[in-house]
């Protein structure tokens, strides 16, 4: 049943996402329908196909009430738009549908568990339940016997109004399914709730999957739990965070915990904590598992500390990432464009092995929706080159650099010129590995966007990048002298 809210929302987002004009969109990466997104929600597979829902208020380019916008797509590359899918028109959510995940049940109908915010107001506090809704990849009615989850089921000591974001999965081994939800201790220091279901509709605790103990920042939103190969993943998004040498920068990160899950006692054993993108623009990320058993992950590519700076007349604000393969290589969580994007590849131009001292323009090479990889080795016999910069972006008054500089080990990304009027942090930096000065650097470039994958995936760097579509040079930079092998495909999706 649609209820007005959720009418009224199909409607303007028909008209007024209609009147944008695509090439004032990405190409191949998520926008909302009109208005704002945030983060990811329900990215799974229904129907032999991967939905998309998000974090949606069609009405502003500013967070609101919120709805959830649809999209769906059958390669992740190429996306289509369905009509809003949830609005905050119960009481129990009448604040908005917070994030959460879905899941495509025995009857064939999918199902979606997210969070219902009720009564944040002066004279009510904050209320966070775990809410249903089912339908058929279109149209969703909301569970009667809504909230599946309140403050009710929670242990004591736990927060009834910091409750939010599940993420559920199917558990073959047990026949349940299992949800890790969002939550903290009276201390405010977040936390991992695990609860399961035999239908999905009646929900228990568990246990307390991981906790932050204060140590790495305060709420932890947005959790997922999967295991890659014999890895167990957790991947969250603390608010709060103060920063921790270039692993971690303040305010809000995201997490990567790997270990070891006994799906017997529910214990997650700790091993290695790491982050998940090094850039400037990443957030709230989700994942699937492909029906070939690729695990993917997208984020949303925004940071919300810089969230209220958005280009003027803008219609929409707020996109994702492009998809990513994830793989654990020697404890390290290794991220890679998902293999369908090489289907949209035009335009091939590549050379190797070319001498580079000095700043050099790819002539033969500009635009900003590519697939470019850039392979640098130290020049033989000569001493080791001081840095390497690539431009993208680049016109006489704008450009983005990615710096890499073999001595610190570091890859700095730099947007200092890259179209912000406002005084925010336009630079960060990842840790890369001692290589002797050799580096590969894979850029995905979607007009608005920048997605630097290093050394195969090893650090990722996203950043927004709203200069002006006509800044499209790439050119190079070696202080020093150095070898290149440049391959670069125009990405073409129509
Ligand atoms: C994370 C988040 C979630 C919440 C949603 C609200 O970005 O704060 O915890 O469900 O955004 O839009």
């Amino acid at each position: 049943m649609k209820s007005d809210i959720l009418r009224k929302a199909r409607e303007y987002e028909k008209e007024h996402g209609e009147e944008i004009k695509q090439d004032h969109r990405p190409m191949f990466h998520v926008t909302p329908y009109v208005g704002w997104l945030n983060d990811p929600n329900g990215f799974s597979v229904y129907g032999g196909e991967y939905h998309l829902f998000y974090q949606y208020h069609p009405y502003s380019t500013s967070w609101g009430p919120m709805h959830w916008g649809h999209v769906k797509t059958k390669d992740l590359v190429k996306w289509e738009r369905l009509p809003a899918a949830l609005a905050p028109d119960q009481e129990y959510d009448e604040q908005g549908c917070f994030s959460g995940s879905a899941v495509e049940l025995p009857d064939g109908r999918q199902l979606l568990l997210y969070t219902g915010v009720k009564g944040k107001d002066a004279t009510s506090e904050c209320r966070q339940t775990q809410c249903v809704a089912v339908g058929n990849g279109l149209d969703y009615d909301k569970y009667e016997g809504n909230p599946v989850l309140t403050a009710e089921n929670l242990p004591n000591g736990y927060s009834p109004s910091d409750f939010r974001d599940p993420k559920i999965w199917w558990e073959e081994e047990d026949r349940h399914y299992y949800a890790v939800v969002a939550n903290r201790t009276d201390d405010g220091s977040g936390s991992i709730l695990l609860f399961s279901s035999e239908d999905a509709f009646r929900w228990e605790f568990v246990t307390v999957l991981e906790k932050c103990n204060n140590e790495y920042g305060k709420m932890w939103e947005c959790p997922d739990f999967f295991s890659l190969g014999d890895t167990d993943v957790l991947i969250f998004s603390p608010q709060e965070m103060e920063a921790v040498g270039m692993e971690f920068h303040n305010g809000n990160d995201v997490v990567c915990i790997t270990g070891d899950y006994d799906k017997q006692t529910h214990e997650f054993i700790r091993k290695k904590v790491q982050a998940v993108d090094y850039g400037l623009d990443f957030y709230a990320p989700q994942t699937l598992c492909t029906s070939d058993g690729r695990r993917i992950l997208i984020g949303w590519m925004q940071s919300w500390e810089t969230s209220t700076f958005k280009p003027k007349d803008a219609q929409w604000f707020g996109m994702m990432t492009l998809p990513r393969e994830l793989q654990i290589k020697e404890g390290k969580l290794i991220q890679t464009p998902i293999m369908e994007l090489k289907q949209y590849w035009e335009n091939q131009v590549s050379y190797e092995n070319v001498q580079v001292q000095g700043y050099k323009k790819l002539s033969d090479i500009s635009g900003r929706t590519m697939d470019l990889t850039i392979h640098i080795s130290p020049e033989e016999g000569a001493k080791l080159y001081d840095s390497f910069t690539i431009y993208i972006g680049e016109n006489k008054d704008y450009r983005t650099a990615i710096t890499y500089s073999p001595d610190s080990n570091t890859v700095l990304l730099d947007r200092t010129y890259s179209g912000f009027p406002y005084n925010v942090i336009s630079k960060r930096e990842a840790p890369v590995r001692n290589n002797a000065g050799e580096i590969t650097m894979r850029i995905i470039l979607d007009r608005y966007s920048a997605e630097i994958f290093i050394n195969h995936g090893e650090q990722v760097m996203s950043t927004c990048l709203y200069t002006p579509q006509c800044a499209d040079g790439i050119s190079v930079d070696a202080k020093g002298t150095v070898r290149m092998d440049v391959d670069k495909h125009d990405i073409v999706v129509s």
